[in-house]
């Protein structure tokens, strides 16, 4: 490469894409606003009705069916429920998280709001004139008691709790740590991040050490995964790193494609930069320092300038739950390609190999149960399907290493089970199935076993 110039971006003149708006159809993933201070004009306050005297007045439906003039403080408390014009151009129901002044004048706040409809991810810092104030809910948080935790909570903050108890992805959580992580968690510090080629919009909040909470985005070495604040240092890390695809050992090689094993005791600081990085993707994960217990397998696209991470799951060298897959992220540049899939079918193939059935630890977010659900009904219909349904839910288990509680979850989706005199009976229906099929989406990019070259951790003697 000769001489890099200071600015030299980190693609190496790949130039930098940028990740954004809503990536694919059904789930929306990703944010689009531009973090960092906006300025809103007077032009803007004035259609917001904002006066000097930090309230507004505007019409607000009353329960008569008329209208009343009410007047909302300014600026909005947080905790406030009220409508806000989202990037589909349509009023959603939001809860305000957090507030924060700008410099343009005393009036001048920007409101982190949580959609009540979408997933965390989408939370996100807007003006107050993307918020519809007659739609402010009149009822003030008021102090109400928790019986349970004789902790005092707000009441929205109590129908928060209960509203995302009920969501998929949160049963493992009790209120109380719920809370604590939400509250921990509320606000998203790092914003985008610059991997290789690419410049991501970020999903959830990472606890990064405190040195890196002053800033919004941070640069990744996309081989050795350690980041820094400003393009130049990444600049000069790149001259120095000498790494071309993660430490560890490949263990598998399929066209262009990689897998690598890396032990989080042998390789601490690359274990805990993906934790980092990861986070960043991953809501209700705790993040483990302990990388010593883990494995982490690095998925790789490879070409002539190296192996570049397009996701990665983690394993526990010994888990007594009998999980197979601690966390599992493909990276959203790379999303809905199939990598998913073929991560999750990697995690069985390692089961196999050990002679083991296995399980995602829970809880699965909304995505991952989506890919798991996928990945599952694909596998045990064409099982079934060329079985024609002669099958027990055991021998389903043993040739596919999925748990036989997943089996059974799975095909009680897709009503193919009947509990039968103390027992499970499976009904295969070949229409039935072939329609199941077609539902179940793309089988994804397929994992060739012979290609595997890997003997169990315990084998190696750790
Ligand atoms: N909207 C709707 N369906 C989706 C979406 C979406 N945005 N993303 C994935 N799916 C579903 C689809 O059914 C898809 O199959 P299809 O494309 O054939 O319809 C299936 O999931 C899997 O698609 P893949 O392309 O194989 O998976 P992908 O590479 O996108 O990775 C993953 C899936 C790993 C869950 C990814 O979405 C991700 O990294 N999410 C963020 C981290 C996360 O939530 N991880 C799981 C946490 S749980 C745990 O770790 C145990
Ligand atoms: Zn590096």
């Amino acid at each position: 490469m000769g001489s890099l110039e200071q600015n030299a971006p980190a693609g190496r003149g790949m130039g930098v894409e940028t990740v954004a708006g809503i990536l694919r159809e059904e789930i929306p993933i990703a944010n689009n606003l531009t973090p960092g201070a906006a300025v809103m004009d007077g032009s803007q306050q004035q259609n917001s009705g904002v006066n000097h005297h930090h309230e507004v007045s505007v019409m607000a439906a009353a329960g008569n069916g008329l209208k009343k003039r009410v007047t909302i403080p300014l600026p909005l408390e947080v905790g406030t429920r009220v409508l806000c014009r989202w990037r589909d151009g349509k009023l959603h129901p939001v809860k305000v998280i957090e507030r924060r002044k700008l410099n343009s004048g005393p009036d001048d706040y920007q409101y982190y709001v949580h959609y009540n409809e979408f997933n965390r991810r989408l939370d996100e810092w807007v003006k107050l004139d993307q918020l519809e104030l007659e739609s402010v809910e009149a009822d003030a948080d008021e102090k109400v008691e928790d019986k349970a935790g004789g902790l005092k909570m707000t009441r929205h903050q109590k129908r928060k709790i209960e509203e995302t108890h009920a969501e998929e992805g949160h049963e493992d959580f009790d209120a109380a740590s719920l809370r604590e992580h939400e509250e921990f968690t509320k606000v998203k510090n790092i914003s985008k991040i610059e991997l290789g080629r690419y410049e991501i919009d970020t999903w959830y909040f990472s606890p990064f050490p405190p040195e890196y909470s002053d800033c919004s985005k941070l640069f990744f070495c996309e081989f050795c995964l350690s980041f820094v604040k400003r393009k130049e240092q990444l600049a000069r890390h790149m001259r120095k790193c000498d790494l071309k695809h993660p430490p560890g050992d490949e263990i598998y090689r399929q066209g262009s494609l990689s897998m690598f094993e890396v032990d989080g005791k042998k390789n601490k600081i690359y274990g805990q930069n993906l934790c980092y990085l990861a986070k960043l993707f991953l809501d209700h994960k705790t993040l483990y320092y302990d990388v010593d217990l883990f494995l982490f397998y690095i998925l790789c696209e490879c070409d002539d300038r190296g192996c570049h991470m397009v996701g990665y799951f983690s394993k526990e060298k010994h888990s007594e739950e009998g999980y197979n897959l601690a966390c599992i992220l493909t990276l959203p540049p790379y999303q809905r390609k199939g990598y998913g899939k073929f991560l999750i079918a990697f995690s069985y193939e390692l089961s196999k190999k050990e002679g083991k059935v296995g399980t995602p630890e829970r809880p699965l977010s909304d995505l991952g149960l989506l890919s798991y659900r996928g990945y599952w009904t694909r596998i045990l219909l064409d099982i079934l399907k060329k079985h024609r349904g002669n099958v027990s839910i055991k021998e389903l288990s043993d040739m596919t290493a999925i748990k036989t509680e997943d089996v059974i979850t799975t095909l009680q989706t897709l009503e193919l089970i009947q509990y039968r005199k103390g027992q499970h009976v499976i009904c295969a229906d070949p229409k039935l199935l072939e329609r199941h099929l077609k539902a179940a989406g793309r089988g994804g990019l397929d994992v060739d076993a012979s290609k595997l070259i890997w003997t169990p951790y315990k084998e190696q003697g750790g």
